[in-house]
């Protein structure tokens, strides 16, 4: 029996969410944690998908109308009625990447039980990061040979569902090719080199919150040119410049200020939350160099830059204390990868 696994990180942002939507800088990590994606050939001839809830049985047509759907309302900028394909379906977005993959790279999808699962929490790029695995996985299932632009691209479509109609781009590419990433939409993503060893501690509010909502309702304000935010949105660009010219020099104190700065506009754009608030003034009390809400905020995580392995320790238990849950782990993680050909 045929059997393949993807995996892909999740990430964090040093600077520049909710900014790069607009066409800013962003700046961002790879994580530790991961999704993976299992693909096994089973003998009924009904696929099974197992994603968010319980084993589903999958029709063909049912794939089919998802994907002309969505290709539609794409096509439209009929943004609202991704709000209510999410509403009605949570697996709508891996639906639709089946979807594509059927229609754009002609997989017979058959007799396959298809398993995911992740490590990740809101505000850890989870959507993008069970997409980029979904499409390596289904990709090298069914031999379709895809560079990791190809996968990334793809991943992007699962993300326009997720986020409400106007994704960046940035956590597909950052869940896709993994490390260090600089990323502008109109540019395109850059890997950086980055040698030095940060550490992070990322506190998860274990708030619910919606990235769709928050990017809507900055999109609303910055249509409504409203002022306060057009200003944030720039200096968050200027901050994301000097962060990448900081994180290659390895200035920690420099990059900590930078992550207060970049929290500071966050506030004006409105995304923060005081669960968020919490966890990050506990997280600079506890020595922290600089600490910001990550992702789409209102709840989900905020991630706190230290300055060695004994100060992540004193950050972490000031989180857990204040009602949060710490996770220690390595950046500048490898992008998707399959861990299993068999
Ligand atoms: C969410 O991880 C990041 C946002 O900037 C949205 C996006 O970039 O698409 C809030």
């Amino acid at each position: 029996m045929k059997i393949i696994k993807a995996s892909a990180p999740g990430k964090v942002f040093f600077t520049g969410e909710h900014a790069v939507v607009h066409d800013k800088l962003g700046l961002a990590t790879a994580i530790g944690l991961r999704t993976s994606c299992e693909i096994k050939e089973i003998g009924t001839d009904t696929p099974l998908l197992k994603n968010i809830g319980p084993m589903i049985r999958l029709r063909e047509v049912e794939l089919n109308q998802i994907f002309e759907a969505v290709e539609k309302a794409v096509e439209e900028k009929n943004f609202l009625v991704f709000k209510e394909m999410l509403a009605n379906d949570k697996n709508v977005c891996v639906k639709y990447l089946i979807g594509y993959m059927m229609n754009k790279h002609r997989i017979n999808f058959d007799s396959v039980q298809i398993i995911n699962s992740s490590e990740l929490r809101k505000g850890m790029s989870g959507s993008a990061s069970i997409f980029s695995s979904v499409v390596h996985a289904l990709s090298e299932y069914y031999g379709v040979n895809l560079g990791k632009k190809e996968i990334s691209d793809i991943a992007y479509r699962g993300d326009i569902i997720a986020h409400g109609g106007t994704p960046s781009g940035i956590d597909n590419s950052t869940t896709t090719f993994g490390g260090y990433v600089k990323f502008r939409k109109s540019v395109g993503v850059k890997q950086l080199d980055i040698r030095n060893k940060y550490h992070i501690v990322i506190g998860d509010t274990l708030k619910p919150a919606s990235t769709a909502e928050m990017v809507t309702l900055v999109r609303e304000k910055v249509n409504a040119n409203d002022k306060a935010v057009l200003s944030a949105l720039s200096s968050i660009d200027s901050i994301s410049q000097e962060a990448v010219d900081i994180l290659k020099l390895g200035d920690l104190k420099t990059l900590g200020k930078l992550m207060d700065n970049n929290q500071e506009q966050l506030r004006i754009l409105g995304v923060s939350s005081s669960e968020l608030e919490n966890l990050i003034s506990v997280a600079k009390r506890a020595g922290a160099l600089g600490a910001k809400l990550s992702g789409g905020g209102g709840g989900g995580c905020m991630v706190a830059l230290c300055e060695d392995a004994m100060d992540q320790k004193k950050v972490a238990e000031a989180i857990k204390a204040a009602g949060g849950e710490p996770f220690i782990t390595d950046i500048g993680a490898e992008g998707v990868r399959i861990e299993a050909n068999e």
